[in-house]
């Protein structure tokens, strides 16, 4: 395990759940929170795993069968390729490749080596995501027509705390302007279109807001905790819209907005011709009737 950040503990614990699998070694650039998931590990009754500063040394650790990629986002792909070219299998968490040149260097490293890699997308797991999954599959829905989630989730706080915290989101919104997060929303409606498995993302076009209004305007509120940002500009739109294509000619609509005050949601909804998910809802109709999930 690489990263034991807020999500690198998350993970530890789900692992441990698993009896077949062993936390073997952990790495962070921090010796307290290398601690920390050591002790973590030796708490629930299990073996202390080796604790490694340099990250380079895990993956070379000939005991090491799959490395698990919980760090900062701008890392996943070098620390995958290192990994995937020592015949380790990966596991990588959110968010994803930088440029298209990282995505053909993924796919050239797994022609190459034919290492495994996933990428740990949870929300394709979630309850309400695999029962529309499952009715879909059943034809419950017809035929599918469109598409649409968000990671709608107010993270000023963890982004304006980010030198404060030692977390990797503020640089990214200073300096960089993108659909930074599409995967949870993205991953079970891949999914349920097929994409890659006989259907596959035809197009898209993305929109950003005016850059750095939301995030600016925080930095001016006293919840800001870290006051050197007052005046700091940032790159980053607070709501990306995208719309894709795919080859069966369905509409996906996706939408990152984690920068102005908001609730949580992915705005999961999946159309059909015989019927409607919409995870906000907590909805489903499908045939003659509708239905409230929970
Ligand atoms: N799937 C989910 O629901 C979910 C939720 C939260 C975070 N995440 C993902 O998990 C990852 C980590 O997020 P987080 O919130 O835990 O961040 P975090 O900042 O709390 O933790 C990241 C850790 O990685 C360490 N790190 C960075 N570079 C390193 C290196 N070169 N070698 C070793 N360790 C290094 C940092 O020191 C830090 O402790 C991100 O990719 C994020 O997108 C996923």
């Amino acid at each position: 395990m690489i990263g034991l950040g807020h999500r690198g503990l998350e993970l530890i614990e789900s692992m441990m759940a698993c009896p077949e699998c062993e936390v073997a070694a952990v790495s962070d650039l921090y010796e307290g929170r290398r601690e920390k998931a050591v002790q973590q590990v030796v708490g629930r009754g299990a073996k202390a795993p080796k604790s490694y500063a340099d990250w380079k040394a895990l993956v070379h650790d000939p005991e090491i069968e799959i490395v698990v990629i919980v760090c900062d986002w701008e890392m996943h792909i070098p620390m995958a390729i290192e990994a995937m070219k020592a015949h380790k299998i990966v596991a990588s968490e959110v968010a994803g490749a930088y440029s298209i040149q990282d995505c053909w260097d993924l796919v050239n490293t797994y022609e190459e080596t034919k290492t495994p890699i996933m990428l740990l997308e949870n929300c394709c797991f979630d309850e309400f995501e695999l029962l529309t999954t499952s009715m879909v599959r059943h034809g419950l829905f017809g035929d599918i027509l469109y598409a649409h989630g968000c990671y709608g989730h107010d993270l000023r706080g963890e982004i304006t705390g980010g030198d404060i915290n030692r977390h990797y989101r503020l640089r990214n919104y200073e300096h960089r302007n993108a659909e930074n997060y599409p995967t949870h929303e993205l991953g079970p409606i891949a999914k349920i279109l097929n994409i890659n498995r006989g259907n596959r993302f035809l197009r898209l076009s993305s929109n950003g807001t005016k850059p750095g209004v939301g995030l600016e305007a925080y930095t001016k509120d006293p919840r800001c905790i870290d006051k050197t940002l007052l005046n700091q500009h940032f790159d980053q739109s607070d709501i990306v819209t995208t719309t894709l294509v795919t080859e069966e000619l369905q509409v996906v609509t996706i939408r990152l907005d984690t920068s102005l005050p908001r609730f949580y949601s992915r705005e999961f909804t999946i159309r059909g011709t015989k019927g409607l998910a919409q995870g906000d809802a907590n909805m489903i109709l499908s045939g003659w009737g509708y239905h409230r999930y929970l």
